[in-house]
């Protein structure tokens, strides 16, 4: 069995790097004995320090663009996040895709480019209303069939999904664990059909309003699928952020 992933995407908090170090520390000394993968994901002016002083969590970068360099104001390039020990980055975040306007052609050629620079993506999809399964499968299909568009299985190989309603984010209401549970079957099957196999390995992620009391119930509906969870606002809170990691834990 895969070990379990967790990410705190820490959006466009906190507002200093003095807090920002202080939290990073925090979580990395509580994270010091156990057997998750536990990644921070903090905004870029706080990757550098941060990155100097994890010793067990890994670092993450939120979004990075696909060119190496050039004319992008405002942009940062894989190039320059490789030299900030940078290991997984999220790409397609919702945030980025309804507020930012990102559209799936772009997150495929940063998919691409991630694959290609050694960064592994995290790759985030999600329907934006509530809507029933069938629904919610044409919505998944989409954002998977262009996200991943020239891009094998093999190639994916490291990849992440997170699976993340954009109704649950940042709203307190949870999706259940039944309703992560048949999305996850979801993406497992078109996945499946996209790759033409019969087995995925890729690791599939819950996030949205994940805390510490509800975070196992991703882990173990129908026999422990989830691999993981993606976690916003409970991350800027270390007791919290902890806890969701210590309940999690498969036993
Ligand atoms: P949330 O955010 O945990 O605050 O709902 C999750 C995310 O946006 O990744």
């Amino acid at each position: 069995m895969k070990k379990l992933l967790i990410i705190a995407n820490w959006k466009m908090n906190p507002d200093s790097p003095s807090r920002a170090l202080l939290l990073a520390k925090k979580i990395d000394q509580g994270v010091r004995n156990t057997q998750t993968e536990v990644v921070i994901a903090p905004p870029f002016p706080f990757l550098f320090e941060i990155g100097r002083a994890l010793k067990k969590a890994k670092l993450g970068a939120q979004d990075m663009h696909w060119a190496n360099l050039g004319a992008y104001t405002g942009e940062v390039s894989w190039h320059q996040l490789r030299h900030l020990r940078i290991a997984y980055v999220i790409i397609g975040h919702s945030e980025r895709r309804w507020k930012m306007g990102e559209t799936d052609t772009e997150i495929n050629k940063k998919v691409r480019v991630a694959l290609k620079t050694n960064l592994t993506p995290i790759l985030a999809i999600g329907e934006r209303r509530k809507m029933n399964d069938r629904a919610m499968r044409t919505v998944l299909k989409k954002q998977l069939t262009l996200g991943l568009k020239g891009i094998s299985q093999k190639r994916f190989k490291n990849g992440v999904i997170a699976y993340e309603p954009v109704w649950a984010i940042g709203t307190g209401n949870s999706a259940s664990p039944a309703h992560a549970a048949s999305a996850l079957h979801a993406i497992t099957e078109i996945l499946k059909n996209l790759w033409h196999t019969k087995a995925i390995t890729t690791r599939i992620l819950y996030g949205g309003s994940v805390n510490a009391k509800n975070a196992r119930d991703y882990i173990t509906e129908n026999g422990g699928a989830m691999h993981g969870l993606l976690v916003g606002g409970a991350s800027l809170n270390p007791k919290e952020f902890l806890g969701i990691i210590k309940n999690s834990l498969r036993k």
